[in-house]
């Protein structure tokens, strides 16, 4: 098989330099980041969001700091290529600096990601600044960060306000002074995503914020409809991997049950069995 050269932080950087648009998908396990990799996925995020789409959670509050290194530890040993990012959950970075250094540093050496992604702006601004300067590279989450729910009152669009907007694009700016070599934008208005992204050096990837942003992201069991009925609203299903797990496990039922698997095999070399 041919090699492939490694993804890094520079590449992304050159693709919004080129005006090449950046592909990011979730991964949560070995056998979906290794064929998302081989497909030239430009970055897998081991996401938070494997808290709701595989642990079963309502939210990505309850998800631990070793949850994400198991499931860093089984996206990596299955990269090749593609840029690996890390989620740092609720609580790990938001209580002081020398927190999530010791944190975003087991996801680096523990679990193997290249790189940590972590929610919110001023907020956040110092640990940002802290990490890349140890040399931990940290992409930015901005606009409807997952882990604010309840101070949201649920998962709702942000920036819809000039106010809310010129706040969101300041956070961006902190971020790309504070080192941040990417951001997120989940869940604003295209045009508020369209004037981050020409206000930035530094790649942004958007998650329901139209297509002006450098890159998107998708979280993979949505993208492949893995998630039941529930499809976000700027999500698009590319496959339905629910219905064909469904059709694969009831064919095999019935299978089972009617005795058709397995097939009776016709051994060439019997082998005599004594019974004591
Ligand atoms: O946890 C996650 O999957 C994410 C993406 C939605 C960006 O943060």
């Amino acid at each position: 098989m041919a090699e492939h050269k490694r993804i890094r932080i520079r590449d992304l950087n050159e693709k919004k330099r080129r005006g090449e648009k950046i592909a990011m998908l979730t991964a949560y396990d070995s056998a979906i980041a290794r064929l998302l990799d081989r497909a030239g996925m430009d970055v897998l995020l081991v996401g938070d969001s494997v808290g709701m789409v595989a642990l079963g959670y309502e939210t990505t509050l309850p998800v631990t700091l070793d949850d994400m290194v198991h499931h860093t530890k089984a996206v990596s040993r299955a990269t090749r290529r593609a840029l690996l990012v890390a989620d740092m959950p609720f609580l790990t970075y938001q209580a002081g600096v020398d927190d999530a250094v010791r944190n975003a540093g087991r996801l680096i050496q523990e679990g193997g990601a290249a790189a940590v992604k972590m929610e919110g702006g001023r907020a956040i601004a110092d640990v940002v600044d802290r990490l890349v300067s140890i040399g931990i590279p940290v992409m930015g989450h901005i606009g409807l960060t997952p882990q604010s729910v309840h101070q949201m009152s649920g998962y709702r669009r942000q920036a819809r306000t000039a106010e809310s907007a010129a706040a969101l694009l300041d956070d961006a700016r902190l971020l790309e002074h504070a080192g941040a070599f990417a951001v997120v934008l989940e869940s604003i208005p295209d045009e508020v995503a369209r004037e981050v992204t020409a206000s930035l050096s530094i790649p942004t990837i958007g998650i329901g914020a139209g297509p002006h942003c450098d890159g998107q992201v998708l979280v993979s069991y949505d993208a492949f409809g893995l998630t039941g009925d529930y499809l976000p609203p700027f999500a698009r299903k590319y496959a339905d991997l629910g219905r064909i797990i469904d059709d694969a496990a009831r064919a095999y039922i019935d299978d089972v049950r009617r005795g058709r698997f397995p097939e009776a095999r016709v051994d060439t070399h019997p082998v005599e069995v004594t019974l004591e």
